[in-house]
């Protein structure tokens, strides 16, 4: 386990074995797959409440990042907010692309079927990663706490935003703790009224299958934000909403609704005038050769090292503005693919 994550369950370690019961947050534990029946059976064995959570954070201390991850969830999940809250600080970064743990932390199932519901899109065929971006983006949805508000992704068309969103919630434990709800993708776009009420629409069919709160559309734009307000509480609490390319203030006022909002957008005013908490990540408009050099060798299947030098001029030939764009780069290398 980190540092950081140690110490913080040591810091507050009196406070947790005076207040919790251990049977629930083991259950969950074990369902994550980092606590064994048998340490179950031995912190059971204890004849205190307190004797069995000092036991169980004893056990905790010794396992990894996705001990801690579990742990803090498994608070979260069993009404210990409070508590929770005083591990936040703790909470080591794990990347969905940290190797070899992917079934534990990264992309499970659970995550897959989740995003797929979601309407999230796949990751490129060719895929780098941007773990700095992808931490930040997470940081600032941890930051909302759970209550209503706004994470944005601005950077320039083509910077890799979108991907990055879909990145940012393709991880188990983040997902899990984070947004139990699910997430629900909405590819906004430039709109004028009727197709923003269209999308609303369409998002209202979605979060609403089962038709249980109304058999017909909302007419107006007014009518589909107040039916989102209440999908959205009612039927999908602690979910996050994520629009995808958003162009105009006044599209977001219909979905400024009391949920928690991931967006991406190239105009970080958009929004100005919404309420509640903003943050913001922004996204280099640069690829940077390094990253532009590490799409190439993947598409050809070669180690960075052994590109041929021609590879430099591809790099060189997406240049826009200062540095190579990930969209034109990787575009070029499907059509040169399929040629
Ligand atoms: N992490 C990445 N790895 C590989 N290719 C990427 C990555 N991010 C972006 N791309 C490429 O760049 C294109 C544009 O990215 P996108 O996220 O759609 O940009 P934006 O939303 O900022 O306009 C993608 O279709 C993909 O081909
Ligand atoms: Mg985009």
């Amino acid at each position: 386990m980190d540092a950081k994550a140690r110490n913080c369950l040591l810091q507050h370690r009196e406070a947790l074995e005076k207040d919790i019961k251990t049977s629930y947050i083991m259950d969950r534990m074990i369902n994550d797959g980092v606590l064994t029946v048998s340490e179950e059976e031995k912190v059971k064995n204890e004849p205190t409440q307190q004797q069995r959570a000092a036991l169980l954070i004893k056990m905790i201390l010794k396992k990894d990042n996705y001990s801690y991850i579990s742990f803090y969830n498994a608070l979260i999940h069993e009404g210990y907010k409070d508590l929770a809250a005083l591990l936040q600080s703790g909470i080591p970064v794990i990347s969905s692309s940290s190797g070899g743990k992917d079934s534990v932390g990264g992309i499970t199932s659970y995550v897959k079927t989740v995003l797929c519901e979601g309407g999230v899109p796949q990751r490129p065929v060719v895929f780098v990663t941007r773990k700095k971006l992808v931490n930040a983006i997470q940081q600032n949805l941890l930051k909302l706490n759970g209550e209503p508000g706004w994470v944005v992704i601005y950077g320039m068309a083509g910077c890799g935003k979108s991907v990055l969103a879909a990145e940012s919630v393709r991880d188990h434990f983040f997902l899990d703790g984070c947004f139990p709800g699910g997430v629900h993708w909405v590819s906004v776009g430039k709109q004028d009224k009727s197709g923003l009420l269209m999308k609303l629409q369409n998002l209202c069919t979605r979060l609403d299958q089962d038709e249980s709160f109304s058999q017909r559309l909302p007419l107006n734009i007014e009518e589909a934000k107040d039916r989102l307000r209440i999908l959205m509480l009612r039927k999908h609490p602690r979910s996050l909403l994520i629009l995808d390319d958003i162009w105009d203030p006044w599209v977001l006022k219909a979905f400024d609704n009391q949920c928690q909002i991931l967006l991406t957008t190239r105009d970080k005013s958009v929004t100005d005038s919404v309420m509640g908490p903003k943050y913001v990540v922004s996204v280099e408009s640069g690829l940077g050769k390094e990253k532009g050099l590490e799409i190439l060798s993947l598409f050809v299947n070669m180690k960075k090292a052994d590109l041929p030098e021609q590879a430099h001029s591809i790099i060189k030939e997406c240049k826009v503005v200062e540095c190579c764009h990930w969209g034109i780069l990787t575009d070029l290398l499907h059509k040169w693919n399929l040629s």
